[in-house]
């Protein structure tokens, strides 16, 4: 009986969500409310904002921390005839929210007409589905190119021309130097936004993303004589005071910034572009708004010009901040696939200033074992790309599951939980490493040991690690010896943290269950073989309260 009920709630996970969001608000809100800052103007009830506490984030959506469970459509999906496959998709992968682009040239097909058309289908059909959406505004920058330019700006390209190149060559980006072009992005942008807010009484919209991995390929900045101009002047005295570098006023870029002067001339440009068309649409309507970002390597130190210059890189974010204050979270774009690379970006995007968004990444099964790694950094969201593609595989489990499925499934049902736990710096996780090997979570008094593989059973049989590496567990520490786990394809244990003690571990209580409500509901309770070589996860969705004592 008990686990039929269990199954049930997993089932019927997502559509709880959207009712409990109100019952939960108000144990929330207290949350929100004595958190120390609000970072979005919330100037009307309900309305999605961040709130910061102790150098943590929460995204606040109906009163309550919200954790984006994401998956982004491809580019070209966004459309009534492709609809219908995305929404499938979003729902194979029991995700939360849909991150999706609003086009440009779509949007305004005639100058200073706007149709809603498409935007409209998207509120209708995410309410539908019972999914939130993460607006994409695809507008003067899509991955450093204009290609989603209304045909009317296009064929007139004195309005939004292309930067120069060091060599005197046009290069396919857009200017950030262009006032008609930002006049006319501002403008668009600034319509979107208020027809979301007519339109969207219920926030079905929680984020919008303002234009796509801007910045420029193939040339480390603008080099037209308007640019050249600005180069050559004083550097504005709000960047110096902002990177506490007043001493150099006067200065020109080449002057105070040296070798990364083009750089940081070029992500000041850009920003400063964004952060404008931003201001004008959250004037509109204060939603939250972000900026994604293609990274460089953040291990070693490249030349600008092997990466996309002038987005908001790892060295460029007090830069972003400056320019850009009407943009609330610098986003990383990662498609790192080890986890050196890919841990090291969540550390440089998590920071007091930053609430850490992953809003494209790597969907695949090893892929999505990145998303725990994420949330023990207090991240608030973290969405895979490419949901709607025709060839996204099942896991390596062997479930006919989408890969992103895998955490939605588990960390679903208990969102507004996890999404609590982020803010207050209770989460931790493990990620399997290539080799397999084994790791230790720190726990206050005790430690968690990890090890990867399938379940074993048996005195001095662990784990040898999985076939590829999508091993995964998170840990929520709820008490000094009480913890709620969840893992995929690993076996977790514990040991008293001091050593020389000699308390042994003695699994007080060990129980299966689900959140609903805010309270953990058990269906059973695990021991002997479920507990005596320590809690084996295979690929089924388990979540246990572990309270923990010594002998
Ligand atoms: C990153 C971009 O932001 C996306 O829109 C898409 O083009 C992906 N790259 C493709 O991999």
């Amino acid at each position: 009986m008990a686990i039929r009920g269990l199954r049930h709630i997993r089932m019927a996970g997502t559509m709880r969500i959207r009712s409990r969001f109100a019952r939960r608000g108000a144990a929330f809100a207290a949350a929100a409310v004595f958190a120390g800052c609000l970072c979005a103007q919330a100037d009307e009830p309900g309305l999605p904002h961040l709130v910061r506490k102790d150098g943590r984030h929460a995204l606040i959506v109906d009163g309550a921390p919200f954790l984006i469970l994401g998956a982004q459509s491809n580019n070209s999906s966004a459309w009534p005839a492709t609809l219908p496959r995305v929404w499938s998709a979003i729902e194979r992968a029991q995700a939360n929210t849909l991150e999706v682009p609003v086009y440009w040239e779509q949007l305004e097909p005639e100058r200073g007409k706007f149709d809603y058309s498409v935007v409209d289908q998207l509120l209708s059909g995410a309410r539908e589905h019972r999914v939130r959406l993460v607006l994409l505004w695809f507008g003067t920058w899509k991955n450093g190119s204009s290609h989603y330019l209304p045909m009317w700006l296009k064929r007139q390209p004195e309005l939004c021309p292309r930067i120069i190149g060091r060599d005197g060559r046009r290069v396919d980006s857009p200017s950030p130097h262009s006032p008609a072009l930002l006049e006319a992005d501002t403008r668009a942008f600034s319509a979107l936004m208020r027809h979301l807010r007519e339109a969207d009484p219920r926030h079905t919209v929680i984020m919008v993303q303002v234009e796509n991995e801007p910045g420029s390929w193939n040339t480390v900045r603008d080099y037209s004589p308007a640019a050249q101009k600005l180069f050559t002047s004083p550097v504005p005295a709000e960047l110096l005071k902002a990177l506490g570098r007043e001493g150099r006023a006067g200065g020109d870029w080449a002057a105070v910034f040296g070798r990364d002067a083009d750089e940081f001339f070029q992500a000041w440009s850009v920003a400063r572009f964004i952060g404008q068309v931003a201001a004008a649409g959250k004037a509109e309507y204060p939603l939250p708004l972000y900026v994604n970002a293609a990274l460089r390597d953040p291990l070693t130190q490249p030349a600008a010009s092997t990466y996309e210059s002038g987005g908001a890189t790892d060295n460029v974010l007090d830069i972003w901040k400056a320019a850009a204050p009407a943009v609330d979270v610098l986003a990383p774009d990662i498609y790192m696939n080890d986890s050196e690379h890919y841990l090291k970006v969540v550390d440089l995007y998590s920071r007091p200033d930053n609430a850490l968004f992953i809003p494209e990444t790597i969907g695949s099964a090893a892929g999505t074992r990145f998303c725990y790694a994420a949330l023990a950094r207090g991240a608030i969201g973290w969405s895979p790309f490419g949901i709607d593609s025709p060839n996204r595989n099942a896991n390596a489990a062997g479930d006919a599951l989408d890969p992103i499925a895998i955490n939605c499934r588990v960390l679903n049902p208990m969102m507004r939980e996890v999404a609590q736990w982020a803010f207050e710096g209770r989460l931790h996780a493990a990620v399997e490493e290539s080799d397999g090997r084994q790791q230790t979570l720190a726990l206050g008094r005790w430690q968690a040991a990890v090890a990867f593989g399938p379940a074993t059973f048996g005195f001095g049989r662990s784990p040898k690690g999985n076939p590829e590496p999508v091993g995964r567990v998170l840990v929520a520490q709820l008490g000094e010896d009480e913890f709620m786990v969840t893992g995929y394809l690993c076996r977790v244990d514990f040991r008293a943290a001091d050593p020389v003690s000699g308390a042994q571990r003695d699994f007080l209580r060990v129980e299966e269950g689900a959140y609903e409500g805010g309270v953990f509901h058990p269906a059973r309770i695990w021991n002997g073989d479920e507990t005596d070589w320590g809690l084996n996860f295979g690929s089924a969705p388990q979540v246990l309260r572990v309270q923990l004592g010594t002998y």
